[in-house]
Order: C-alpha cells, then structure tokens, then sequence
C-alpha cells in the first residue's frame, strides 16, 4: 500500500480521522515520539497495530485521550477506580491535574469497554494524554481513545520525525502527519498508581522521575527489569536498539586513559568506520582526541551536546542517522549527569547497545 506523508491541514486531518474511523491506522505526531495510531475500540484495527509493528501480542498498548475528558467521567467505562482509596484518588487527580497533557502514562486498573488485546489480557491500562496540537485535533476529530505504539518496528528505534516513521514503516499504512520534530524526543514515562496509592515506575521517560517524586512527596517504587514477562515490555533489556552493533562506553570519552584508548582500537580492530555518539559540549576536541589515540579510522560523530532537554531530543534521530551512516560499530558515552533526563537517556542506551564483551577498564 503506498504511504503518504501529509501536512496536518484541515483536509488531511478529516481525511485521517474518517480512515481511523474505518479501522485504518494512521502515524501522529506526538510531543513525546510518533504514534501508530488506530481505533481503540476496534479489535480489527488494534490486531492490525500489532502486524504492522511485528509487535508480539504480550506488549500491550497506551490509549490515548482527547484533552478535556475527565478520567472521573471514565470511571466505570476505560478504568475501573473502586477500589481507589480516597487517597489514591486524590493522588490520580492531582497527577492528571499536573502533567496531563503531557508526556506521563499512568497504568490503572481497566474498565469494562477496554479491548484485552489492547492490554495484552493484562488487569490494568496505560493511558495518555498526548500534549502535541495535531495528535489532540486528531483525537477531537474522531473522538474515541487511539491506541498508539511508538510508530516503529518492534524492538527499533522510536521515530521522532515523519522521514524517520515513513523509513519504519512504508508501504504498512496509508497516512503519516506530519507534524514536525518531536520536542521532548523520548517516549512517555509510565507510571502505574496501585488502589492504595503507591507510585510505580514502569519506564523513565520525558518527566523525570524527580519531578513525580517531588510532586507526590515520596519515592517512586522502581519495577523489576525482567526480560520474562515484564510489566512494561518497553522494559526488555534489549530495546528501542539500532540494527548496528552500539556498545555503551562506562565512562566519557574524554575520561579514558590512555591504555583503555589503546584497549579500545584492540576490541574495534575490525571495525574501519566508527560511529560515535558523544555530549561533548566541544565537539571539535572530542575529534582531535579521537584522531591522536585513533589515526587511521574514519569517524562519524553524533555530537547531543550536555544539555539533557536538547540532547533528549536529539538522541533517537542521532542513533537512527548513525544506523544508516557507513559506520559498522556505534560507541556510546553516558550522558554526564544521570538524575533527570538523563535517567531516561541513559535507560534508553542501555537497551539499546550490546553487552561489551570484556570490561573495557582493568580493575585499578
Ligand atoms: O510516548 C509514548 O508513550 C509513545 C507515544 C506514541 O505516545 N508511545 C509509546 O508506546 O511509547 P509503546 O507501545 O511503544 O510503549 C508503551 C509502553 C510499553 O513499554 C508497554 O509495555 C507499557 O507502555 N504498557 C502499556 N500498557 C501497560 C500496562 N497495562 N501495564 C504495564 N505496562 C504497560
Ligand atoms: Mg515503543
């Protein structure tokens, strides 16, 4: 089927709002990444969200709200709070009274109209109020929850950019809007809010962890990295990862000595181009260090830069553009502060590099 990318006009947004309505999917941009949106109440149009995406069915899906509902209103219907101590219920309303729009997910028990396939069978539901003006026309528009994955293949990088969901997932869906850039550039954080109350971090994402944790006033219970049956798939320990081999550096370039520069070459000697992903705020002497402890190799740099909202934003296009450069080995360096963004930054680079076969730094 061929795709198409389309400027969000009035037109092109009728036009993808009346195929959701039939059960086609289309792409949206969101503030966090671009979504794979389709029906939420449409278990045609959710079983076609997991085949275009390669996603196993375990990995259940965000639904996305219109701004303005109240999730009081959907009490009974999409969530079920009954058994919300007066507590937690003040807590919910006080997080969708903050952050909603915006980039947090909140997992709750479901209600009776949620599809299971939509929550893989599982008791409870993701759900999102996506803060980017083309997403929320389109929810207005068609006026019922959009499912919606990150708009990616399984297990890849997520899109932030209409060029980079077309390279996913052309000739799968009829329609891409194109809304731009991402802003915040990293996927939703998901946190699930138990009957009593407490606070569980399923995924770091675009509000850190720090900024729920001094809203609430206590620490967030962190989920159990498991790679079984997580209870948020996006938890796999291999993830969100180019198709090239990416090894995560333990230390910043410009902290290695001159021995691990040297062990380095040794463990990349088959490598002839290098892609390299720095947040360097100087780039031009990360690549003087490169060429005097590595002469010879070509390079290409992904420089993010120290600010962790600029570098956010960036990472995901910068892995991708490194993915498709003539580069056969992708080095990372952890990002220089990790509270904040940086977290998720970091969670991010985990999953998606391989484990280094030895440790690059001798115990000292
Ligand atoms: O920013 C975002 O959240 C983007 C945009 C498009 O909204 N969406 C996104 O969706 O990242 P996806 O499907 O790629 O990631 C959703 C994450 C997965 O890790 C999934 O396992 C988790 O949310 N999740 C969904 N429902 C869940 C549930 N009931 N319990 C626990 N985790 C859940
Ligand atoms: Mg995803």
């Amino acid at each position: 089927m061929p795709t198409q990318i389309l400027p969000p006009t009035p037109e092109h947004l009728a036009l993808a709002a009346e195929a959701l309505r039939q059960g086609q999917l289309v792409a949206m941009p969101t503030e966090t990444v671009y979504g794979l949106a389709g029906h939420g109440f449409n278990e045609q149009a959710v079983a076609t969200i997991f085949a275009v995406k390669e996603r196993p069915r375990f990995d259940p899906l965000i639904l996305h709200l219109p701004a303005g509902v109240c999730l009081e209103a959907l009490d009974g219907e999409l969530v079920d709070l009954s058994a919300f101590t007066a507590a937690a219920r003040a807590r919910l309303g006080s997080l969708v009274d903050t952050f909603w729009p915006g980039p947090l997910t909140l997992v709750l028990p479901k209600g009776p109209r949620v599809l299971d396939l939509v929550t893989s069978g599982l008791p409870t539901v993701a759900l999102r109020m996506p803060a980017h003006p083309v997403a929320q026309a389109l929810l207005q528009a068609v006026q019922v929850p959009l499912a919606a994955p990150s708009a990616n293949r399984f297990g890849r990088l997520s899109p932030t950019s209409a060029q980079a969901v077309y390279a996913e997932l052309a000739g799968r869906i009829p329609y891409i809007l194109d809304g731009g850039e991402c802003s915040v550039g990293l996927e939703s954080t998901v946190l699930k809010l138990s009957p009593d109350g407490t606070p569980t971090l399923l995924r770091p994402g675009g509000i850190p962890r720090e900024v729920l944790e001094a809203h609430l006033g206590l620490p967030l219970q962190t989920a159990p990295d498991s790679n079984l049956r997580p209870e948020a798939p996006g938890g796999l320990s291999s993830h969100y990862a180019p198709t090239k081999p990416l090894w995560l550096l333990p230390v910043a370039f410009d902290q290695l000595r001159p021995e691990e520069w040297q062990r380095l070459r040794q463990e990349t000697a088959e490598h002839a181009h290098l892609g390299v992903l720095s947040f360097s705020a100087d780039a031009q002497a990360l690549a003087e260090s490169f060429a005097h402890h590595w002469p010879g190799v070509a390079l290409t740099f992904e420089c993010l830069g120290p600010d962790p909202t600029a570098a956010a934003r960036a990472l995901f296009a910068s892995l991708r553009r490194l993915d498709e450069g003539a580069a056969t080995l992708l080095l990372a360096e952890p990002p220089p502060v990790l509270t904040g963004l940086g977290y998720a930054i970091m969670d991010r680079l985990r999953r998606a590099s391989k484990p280094w076969k030895t440790p690059l730094l001798s115990p000292s």
